[in-house]
């Protein structure tokens, strides 16, 4: 069996045959939508083999499955970042198991820096389309014809349509717009965050963009949400450092997760 098929047969074996519709991943502070996952099977990644773990704090990388209503669903708290090993792919093994599980739909969240003007910390912007700046590509090495992936609409338009509506009906404001990837771990300078502007981004981060290239490689249906946790460099006063990241996605991550929570429902 393939490695990919190793770490499937292992996972769901763990979950005794529970069928995942939608995975979603969460970012930076953003655990408390876990909390919401009714009946649930909690998996540490490391006793996974094949699944490669983070070591950036709060990040537990821990696999939790369950139910959000009637939607089976499995939540991963703890991605591993490009940066941690200088592979747009490290996420591979978890996104080639989710699909072999049966799940359609990922939901990708994150925490990121605001470059558009309008937006202000706590704030949460679904992502509409993104740049990636890294200069990487999960595919690169991969063979055949379907690494040509067409990546317009990569964001589910309907996914996010239904997002948007439950945010209207739940009264949370919620934006649109482009997520640029820059690799990090280093925050990007005030020039980057103004070329970002230019180039038409509406807020940075550091992660996202390799797992959506490599979800609709595989066939998954993508939702994108940001929290704003602070200004892009250059744009705010506050100094930027990962304590600040986490202590606001936590704030922001708990009205998100409220929307979540109703919209994979209806996914
Ligand atoms: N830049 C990149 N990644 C981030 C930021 C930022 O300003 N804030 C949270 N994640």
């Amino acid at each position: 069996m393939s490695a990919a098929g190793d770490v499937a047969a292992t996972l769901s074996r763990a979950l005794d045959g529970f069928a995942p519709q939608t995975a979603i991943i969460l970012g930076s502070g953003l655990g408390s939508l876990v909390d919401a996952v009714e009946t649930p099977r909690r998996i540490a990644c490391a006793d996974i083999a094949g699944l490669p773990t983070s070591g950036v704090s709060g990040h537990a990388g821990e696999l939790v499955a369950g139910y959000i209503g009637r939607a089976p669903v499995l939540t991963l708290s703890g991605r591993v970042h490009a940066y941690e090993r200088g592979d747009a792919a490290v996420m591979r093994p978890y996104l080639a198991a989710f699909k072999a599980l049966g799940v359609r739909n990922l939901v990708l969240t994150n925490a990121a820096g605001g470059v558009n003007p309008a937006f202000e910390p706590g704030d949460i912007m679904l992502l509409e389309d993104h740049i990636n700046l890294a200069g990487l590509n999960p595919l690169v090495g991969e063979k055949g014809d379907e690494r040509f992936v067409d990546m317009t609409n990569a964001y589910d338009p309907a996914l996010a349509a239904t997002v948007t509506s439950v945010a209207d009906a739940c009264g949370v404001a919620v934006h649109s717009g482009v997520y640029a990837w820059f690799l990090g771990p280093s925050f990007e300078t005030p020039a980057e965050i103004r070329m970002a502007r230019r180039l038409g981004a509406d807020a940075v981060g550091m992660s996202t963009v390799p797992e959506t290239i490599l979800a609709r490689y595989l066939g998954l249906r993508v939702v994108g949400a940001s929290i704003i946790t602070n200004l892009g460099a250059g744009l705010g006063a506050q100094p930027l450092s990962h304590a600040q990241t986490q202590a606001v996605a936590s704030i922001g991550g708990a009205r998100l997760a409220t929307i979540l929570q109703r919209a994979v429902a209806e996914f």
